[in-house]
């Protein structure tokens, strides 16, 4: 009896520890358990071994007793001792740490005092994060860590919303805490300057200020007039930005600040207009609306290269950065087109066009950084008309910008919008604060692989790190910051620092539960999970199967095929479904017997004639919008208005695509289902036309439909072109369907528009 009674114990005791040290997040390299625990108490000493210390040991210090009211001893004589050392190991490398916890002595070793820092969060993490009367029982264990990735980044911009210095240090705790070691701090953009420059005042207080029209959403707010106040906004001064950087520093936080240019400026030509091309006045921006506004600093103007090395020059002097973000991102170049110093420019120094002219804006700068022993970094807009020679690109419009820099050996960040912009909906929209758009849910985050496939193990040493970026249109709150970046953060945090073959989605959901546990005590906003079911169908051999997936912890999924709303007594998914006739599923996430879906995902199927029909194109698709590949417009998913996915794209001036069938059949519908997205440049194409053939060679043309909508409406739609004519005798099909050029007025306006189709319903 005895024996068992131990043996219980033992296992429970095991238990307990393992709970707790299976939560740090991000995972270490490597864990190992030991029996028994260490207590901190008032008989703790903390002993340090060189001066450069002092700070890490009072961060540790100042947490304990924040915790506890525990002050830890500077008697060396107590024989309980945190021990924090300064050694050399290989092994670990620059940001690495090993903390051994045992009976009497808990000893963090590493090269650096930022590795020490970082083997004091993993044990800060394996204590309670908020005040406790309880003992201070630390598991016993042996932990190996270094990071995967030098750049662990996260973004802020606090131009579209200004954060006061609080909340920046709120927000570099918290990267602190997960071991991001870089914070990118977007202070310039077109809606608001927020750094101090003493040369240039105006800079801050007029282009610091706008009007607040804070109430009408983002995009169609209409401009200031000078009668109104400006009065929403704010910015540091430089003695707020140099106490910052310390305190970031502190923390192994290097603060990159980003200071946009040629493009985003609009707040600086309110303050200075001379910066601008035609020099004209202008208020500082409310939102989104555009209209009338000059962005772009003149390329022409010698002087504003001087403003800008001006300005540059102070801000080195606040940021220590080794790189400065220059933005880059998304110039409209038609007041460079217009202006007669920019085209004059173009002319005496032998540029093609506007990209080299940004291209040579850029390269100027670098020349000026690069003289202050710094390195430039922009956005992955600064490849177009040739990257300045030492330049390291920041790649967010998708991946192909970090691939193509990575080639050409300049260093790259992966940030690309899907999954690293987390002002996307992450469980939503159903359900979640009013976000610009996209959806990048925890799950996607965490799988999330900075190292391309295109790369070679060469050409992936040029990768630094990721970034999650943070756009702040939409959040003015500092709990709906949180929101965004709790958990988010946390997969993050995993992505840049674990081991790659280390990773495990169950696993850091498993230990995430006792991180939303912390949030919760302190007080914090966090998206609790994202509970809408991922529909994945899977078309092959002309079977069409779905898997359903949902990303909550211990969670069931219950369907339907009819479109009625599902249900605890609905059908329980246990496997892949199999999809044999038309039908609309719909699917719910619960836990606990709790339906925790707001709404049931969805997804219609159509089976019809012509699927699993083989498909060629005589324009290709862009590699952009390949869904899911070859049978995308025969599979019989249909694409929503809400996702990119199962929609085949094309931007070329027809689409033509030839689909042959199985075996002849009788048709007597023809149906192609079109999306139209007036603001994604995606239009219902102006006409289609159908064709068939029984010889594949000899088509006979059924007929020609107009466009049944107007290019110009606003709402997103699918808008099918239904085709019904007397029975053929059919075995391949012929579409050819015209595209349109962006209407007038629109942003595109005389460019080629999107023909976006999901598929070719035949009966
Ligand atoms: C960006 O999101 N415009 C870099
Ligand atoms: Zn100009």
């Amino acid at each position: 009896m005895k024996a068992n009674y131990l043996l219980i114990f033992v296992l429970l005791t095991n238990f307990t520890v393992l709970a707790q040290n299976q939560s740090i997040i991000p995972k270490p390299v490597s864990l190992e358990m030991r029996n028994g625990n260490f207590e901190i108490n008032s008989n703790t000493a903390i002993h340090i071994q060189n001066k450069e210390l002092v700070g890490v040991s009072n961060y540790l210090k100042n947490s304990i007793q924040s915790i506890s009211g525990i002050q830890l001893s500077n008697n060396k004589h107590l024989p309980q001792k945190i021990n924090l050392i300064l050694e050399s190991n290989q092994k670990i490398g620059a940001e690495g740490y090993t903390l051994d916890i045992e009976n009497q002595n808990i000893t963090i070793k590493a090269n650096s005092k930022n590795g020490v820092f970082y083997g004091v969060q993993s044990l800060l993490q394996l204590l309670p994060s908020i005040r406790t009367n309880a003992k201070l029982l630390v598991p016993q264990m042996k932990i190996v860590d270094y990071p995967r990735f030098s750049w662990r980044g996260m973004h802020l911009d606090v131009c579209r919303h200004f954060f006061g210095p609080e909340v920046i240090k709120n927000y570099i705790n918290l990267l602190a805490t997960y071991k991001m070691n870089t914070f990118h701090w977007h202070l310039v953009d077109d809606q608001g300057w927020r750094i101090e420059i003493k040369k240039y005042p105006k800079l801050t207080e007029i282009g610091g200020w706008r009007v607040d029209k804070t109430s009408i959403n983002w995009r169609e707010r209409p401009q200031a007039t000078v009668n109104e106040s400006p009065t929403y906004g704010g910015f540091y001064t430089q003695e707020q930005l140099k106490e910052i950087v310390q305190y970031a520093a502190e923390r192994n936080i290097t603060i990159v600040p980003e200071i946009e240019m040629p493009g985003h400026a609009a707040a600086a030509i309110a303050a200075y207009p001379e910066l601008s091309c035609n020099h004209q006045f202008q208020l500082p921006l409310t939102g989104g609306n555009y209209t009338n506004i000059s962005s772009n600093f003149c390329a022409g103007n010698d002087s504003n290269y001087t403003f800008i090395k001006n300005v540059l020059t102070e801000v080195l002097d606040i940021f220590p950065s080794k790189y400065i973000h220059i933005g880059g991102d998304e110039v409209d170049k038609s007041s460079w087109k217009k202006c007669p110093k920019c085209q004059a420019k173009i002319k005496t120094e032998h540029l093609k066009n506007e990209e080299a002219l940004q291209s040579y804006f850029v390269q100027t700068i670098e020349k000026f950084l690069i003289s202050k022993n710094r390195k430039l970094i922009g956005w992955d807009e600064i490849l177009e008309g040739g990257l300045a020679p030492e330049a390291t690109v920041m790649s967010w419009r998708g991946e192909s910008g970090g691939i193509a820099a990575a080639k050409m050996k300049h260093q790259v960040v992966m940030t690309p919008g899907s999954p690293c912009y987390f002002d996307h909906y992450q469980a939503g929209p159903e359900g979640e604060p009013f976000a610009i758009g996209g959806f990048n849910s925890l799950k996607k985050v965490y799988d999330y692989e900075p190292i391309p496939s295109e790369l070679s193990e060469e050409e992936s040493k040029y990768v630094l790190g990721s970034q999650g970026n943070v756009w702040t249109e939409f959040i003015t709150t500092t709990e709906h910051l949180e929101y965004m970046i709790l958990p988010r953060l946390l997969a993050l945090s995993e992505v840049t620092w674990s081991p790659k073959g280390s990773k495990d989605w169950h696993d850091f959901n498993t230990r995430l539960q006792s991180h939303f546990k912390i949030f919760g005590q302190k007080g914090w906003r966090y998206c609790p999970g994202n509970f809408i079911v991922a529909i994945q169908p899977v078309f092959n051999n002309g079977k069409l199967l779905v898997n359903l997936l949902s990303e909550a912890k211990n969670s069931e999924i219950y369907y339907t095929l009819d479109g009625s709303e599902p249900n605890l007594q609905s059908n329980k998914y246990l496997q892949p479904i199999e999809i044999n006739q038309t039908s609309t599923l719909k699917a719910i996430t619960a836990v606990n017997n709790n339906i925790m879906s707001l709404q049931a995902a969805k997804q219609q199927f159509s089976k019809h004639k012509a699927f699993g029909a083989t498909v060629s194109y005589t324009t290709p698709v862009s590699k952009y919008y390949q869904a899911e590949g070859a049978f995308t417009l025969t599979n019989g998913v249909r694409g929503t208005k809400t996702h990119g996915r199962n929609w085949h794209g094309f931007s070329s001036e027809n689409m033509i695509a030839t689909f042959q069938l199985a075996n002849a059949d009788t048709l007597h519908t023809l149906n192609l289902s079109c999306l139209q997205s007036y603001r994604d440049w995606i239009f219902c194409p102006a006409s289609v036309k159908f064709e068939v053939s029984l010889d594949g060679v000899n088509y006979k043309e059924l007929s020609s439909m107009k466009n049944p909508i107007d290019i110009e409406s606003k709402a997103k739609e699918t808008v099918e072109y239904k085709l019904e004519f007397k029975p053929e005798w059919v075995k391949s099909i012929r579409i050819t369907a015209q595209n349109n050029l962006c209407p007038k007025g629109h942003s595109g306006e005389g460019n080629m528009g999107w023909i976006f189709i999901d598929e070719l319903i035949a009966e």
